[in-house]
């Protein structure tokens, strides 16, 4: 009986390391094939606050570049009509993306590819929230393939060489330990 527990405590043990593991490598593997790009989702309180400053009209495209959860396309595609096309590259948002997508049965196309490759030349507005290295490689690919008129509203992060047609604060943030908000991020948009 005892040789039988400690075999389930092992056993168990095991398991847990071998999931952990698992996990934690995807996750090491994701920082790499996305250049560092961490997935961190934007705030709930700004998924409306993006779409309105995007001036969303039902049966656009919307783009998101990294697309993570697929936050910000399901809140544009159940509450604004568009329909929203994410690419994620990394396995758990894909998957967690996927999984949002399906439970809201929302109008958002998810695709497991890099969107350095993408063709976004049907968008007519592209979200981002990436890194200012990843804004400087998508710079060049923004202007030669979007269509004239369409929109890249990117979060906190802008472009290193053209200048944004409007600049938007999000939401004020607060912490726990301070009654003054924080942080206010930058909503930049640009018209091409
Ligand atoms: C900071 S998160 C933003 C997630 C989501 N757009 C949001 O605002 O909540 C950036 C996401 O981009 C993904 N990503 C980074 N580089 C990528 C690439 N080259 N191709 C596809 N996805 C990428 C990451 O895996 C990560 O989930």
């Amino acid at each position: 009986m005892l040789v039988t527990i400690i075999y389930v405590i092992l056993i168990g043990f095991l398991a847990a390391g071998l999931i952990g593991l698992v996990i934690s490598s995807s996750i090491a593997w994701g920082l790499i094939i996305t250049n560092g790009v961490p997935f961190i989702s934007t705030p709930r309180s700004d998924w409306l606050r993006i779409c309105e400053v995007a001036d969303l009209k039902p049966g656009q495209v919307v783009y998101d570049l990294g697309c993570g959860k697929a936050n910000l396309l399901t809140t544009a595609a159940k509450i604004f009509g568009v329909k929203g096309v994410g690419y994620e590259i990394a396995l758990w948002p894909n998957i967690w993306g996927r999984y949002r997508v399906w439970r809201q049965q929302a109008d958002v196309e998810i695709r497991a590819k890099n969107f350095l490759k993408a063709d976004i030349e049907k968008a007519d507005v592209v979200f981002c929230y990436l890194f200012p290295h990843v804004m400087a490689q998508l710079e060049p690919k923004f202007r030669s393939e979007l269509k004239p008129g369409a929109k890249v509203v990117s979060y906190t992060f802008k472009m290193p060489n053209i200048e944004p047609t409007q600049i938007v604060k999000a939401t004020q943030r607060y912490t726990w330990w301070s009654k003054k908000p924080t942080y206010t991020a930058d909503i930049f948009v640009y018209q091409f």
